[in-house]
């Protein structure tokens, strides 16, 4: 288990690029097994989750080779339809395998995903939508045992406008037979992105970015070779810890209106920001304001997966903030660690009550989950004196060269193998 060494108090300068998304990344690879030919995903992230998903595909009885930052997906022989539960209980988009499974063989069975203990993460809206496309579902043992003779287009109404619902549906329809509608769908960046990917294959989906999504049916996908779009939460992440830390940095290759309620909130914080094409510059002279409110939404509302980082801000700032989570029951479980810190928080339900301190002190801190995780990085980065992150294996599904990039932006941060 690593942990990090980190003396706070550094300014950040200089320029850091986004790595490709690790929320578009996932469902492409699910979407590789569509096709019997080969697919190309260029500028893999080398995180642990892509790793976790290629060894699921592997397990499946595709080839996966990674090569010179691409990664290439021969799934021609791919032989199972059911995914070990070991991983999947490791990796929550395993769960987006069962649409693409299903397409493929007609049969899937995957265990109960798993992922960031950040909430209750039921799949109720899945599986919904897939017996609406006529797929006959049954649970039992930790398992879902999912079966159809012919995936058929139906419409679909989400209650919720659920990321892998949305990309789960889209797998399973894109050969089903005829058109399917998908209301309430997720309108992320990375929902556009597989939209892209599938119609590069020969899909025919219009209307990813907006609440309706439809999917015409062909008989079959061809290759691809594709460039993700950028990570805007890891993005956001190093503007967050540049604000915290004070100093000026660029993170180039996302556009800002895929942050936009971001850049809104770190304007509120006293940050100065310009944005040029898929260029987005930061300064601060770390002597921050709380912002008083911020909800996380669905996109484009403010991301859930930048909560807990812009909590960490709002613990070393001026004033006070309530911050409400929306989308998990129990995204909080870095508040704790930050107390250690000297922050003055308190969680009640989905809310935390943020009274702004001087200044963090360091300490030694344990990350719960991934962008708990984050948010403890950033901290400690701008904490007085030394810190210790615990437990980096979290950090690391999500985060690529974490402590290069924080090393190359003046930061004094080191990883130790405990
Ligand atoms: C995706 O998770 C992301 N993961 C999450 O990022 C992100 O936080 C989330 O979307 C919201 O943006 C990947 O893309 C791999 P949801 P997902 O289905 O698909 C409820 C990170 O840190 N829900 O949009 O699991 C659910 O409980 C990760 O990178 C149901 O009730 O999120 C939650 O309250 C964490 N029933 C809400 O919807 C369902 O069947 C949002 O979940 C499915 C979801």
């Amino acid at each position: 288990m690593d942990k990090f060494l980190i003396e706070g108090g550094k300014p950040l300068y200089g320029t850091v690029a986004a790595e490709s998304a690790k929320n578009s990344v996932l469902p492409l690879l699910a979407a590789s097994v569509l096709t019997d030919a080969p697919v190309t995903i260029r500028s893999v992230p080398q995180i642990s989750d892509v790793a976790c998903m290629a060894q699921i595909l592997k397990e499946l009885g595709a080839k996966v080779t990674f090569r010179g930052g691409s990664v290439v997906i021969d799934s021609a022989d791919a032989h199972s339809h059911s995914i070990a539960s070991v991983l999947t209980r490791e990796l929550r988009s395993s769960v987006f395998m069962l649409g693409s499974l299903l397409s493929r063989f007609g049969r899937a069975v995957c265990a109960y995903p798993g992922g960031c203990d950040i909430g209750l993460r039921p799949i109720d809206l899945h599986l919904n939508a897939l017996k609406r496309l006529g797929v006959s579902i049954e649970e039992r043992d930790g398992c879902i045992y999912c079966s159809c003779e012919r995936l058929k287009g139906a419409e679909i109404v989400l209650d919720f406008p659920s990321v892998g619902a949305t990309e789960n549906i889209l797998l399973a329809a894109v050969k089903a037979e005829g058109r399917t509608v998908i209301g309430g769908a997720a309108k992320e960046p990375e929902i556009v992105d597989l939209q892209n990917f599938l119609n590069a294959m020969g899909a025919n989906v219009k209307g990813a970015g907006t609440d309706v999504i439809e999917i015409e049916g062909v008989k079959k996908l061809g290759g691809v070779c594709f460039t993700p779009v950028k990570d805007r939460i890891e993005a956001g992440s190093y503007l967050i810890a540049c604000a915290i830390c004070g100093g000026e940095i660029e993170v180039v290759g996302v556009k800002a209106e895929m942050l936009a309620l971001l850049l809104h909130k770190l304007r509120e914080n006293g940050c100065k920001i310009h944005t040029k094409n898929d260029k987005i510059r930061i300064s601060s002279n770390a002597a921050l304001k709380c912002n008083r409110r911020i909800e996380t939404m669905p996109f484009p509302g403010f991301p859930t997966d930048l909560q807990a980082q812009i909590t960490a801000l709002n613990a070393g700032a001026e004033g006070g903030a309530l911050i409400v989570e929306n989308l998990f029951e129990t995204r909080y479980k870095y508040v704790p660690e930050l107390l250690k810190m000297g922050a003055d928080i308190e969680v009640r339900g989905r809310s935390a009550f943020v009274r702004g301190v001087k200044r963090l002190h360091g300490a030694s801190v344990v990350c719960r989950d991934l962008r708990g995780g984050a948010a403890l990085v950033l901290a400690a980065l701008g904490a007085e004196g030394r810190s210790e992150v615990l437990d980096l294996s979290h950090v690391d599904r999500g985060y690529a060269g974490l402590e290069e990039k924080f090393t190359k932006l003046g930061a004094s941060i080191r990883r130790v193998r405990v």
